[in-house]
């Protein structure tokens, strides 16, 4: 099983973006999570495409965009020119996600889909065997900071049955409310990659917080009945 970190930079030192970089290309993280939030499609604002761009300048691992926004396919060029190496669109956004998910693949860039709360594992039926990835939101998307929807979990497990049935080689991803409480049984629920923004850069030592998450319940001892 894939264990992945993807800390977000929603929850970074805009002031000292760098810095932030620096600390995840030197940690074991594995992807920068990127939050694009337009205020139509979630109701906050982030950041757009020349900080995308800023930051593929001074990082050492894949950009992992997640698209917030209304209509993603007018800019899935522009995120891949700023240099998105996996895209993720909401389900929810778009009228023509399989063209849309062609598209992506067809620019380059690994595709992800993602799902919000209410949105069923079902809905993932026909499109599960042409992405990437797919992103089950464990928050409502539009803010950093939020509790993790314990319904998530059923909703990884069924991901992980329809990927298995379907032959499709995706990826999980969860995204919100991700901390040392839930980590453990998030790779065990069937998770690929964790994504986290509040614990990892609100923390007193980030880089030790991006260990303790990549190794969540991996210390367990199990019992041996043989002895
Ligand atoms: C929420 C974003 C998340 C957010 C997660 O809309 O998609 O990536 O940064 O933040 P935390 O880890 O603080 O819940
Ligand atoms: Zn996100």
């Amino acid at each position: 099983m894939t264990r992945l970190i993807a800390p977000s930079l929603l929850a970074a030192d805009f002031t000292c973006l760098q810095k932030d970089v620096e600390m995840v290309n030197a940690s074991e993280a594995d992807w920068f999570h990127m939050d694009i939030m337009d205020g139509v499609f979630v109701p906050n604002i982030s950041f757009g495409i020349p900080v995308v761009q800023a930051v593929k300048r001074i990082a050492a691992k894949p950009l992992d965009v997640h698209l917030m926004i209304v209509e993603p396919e007018k800019y899935l060029h522009k995120f891949r020119d700023a240099g998105a190496d996996i895209l993720t669109v909401h389900i929810e956004a778009c009228r023509h996600l399989h063209r849309t998910i062609q598209e992506i693949k067809e620019l380059g860039m690994k595709a992800g889909v993602t799902l919000n709360p209410h949105t069923p594992a079902e809905s993932l039926k026909e499109i599960i065997s042409f992405v990437d990835m797919v992103l089950v939101m464990s928050v409502n998307p539009g803010f950093g900071g939020q509790k993790f929807i314990p319904t998530s979990y059923e909703k990884i497990r069924k991901t992980r049955s329809m990927i298995e049935e379907s032959g499709s080689r995706a990826l999980i991803e969860v995204d919100g409310g991700v901390d040392l409480s839930n980590a453990a049984a998030l790779f065990e629920a069937g998770v690929d990659i964790l994504v986290t923004g509040t614990t990892v850069f609100k923390a007193e030592d980030p880089a030790g917080m991006i260990h303790q998450l990549k190794t969540a319940g991996l210390g367990k001892i199990t019992v041996n009945s043989e002895k």
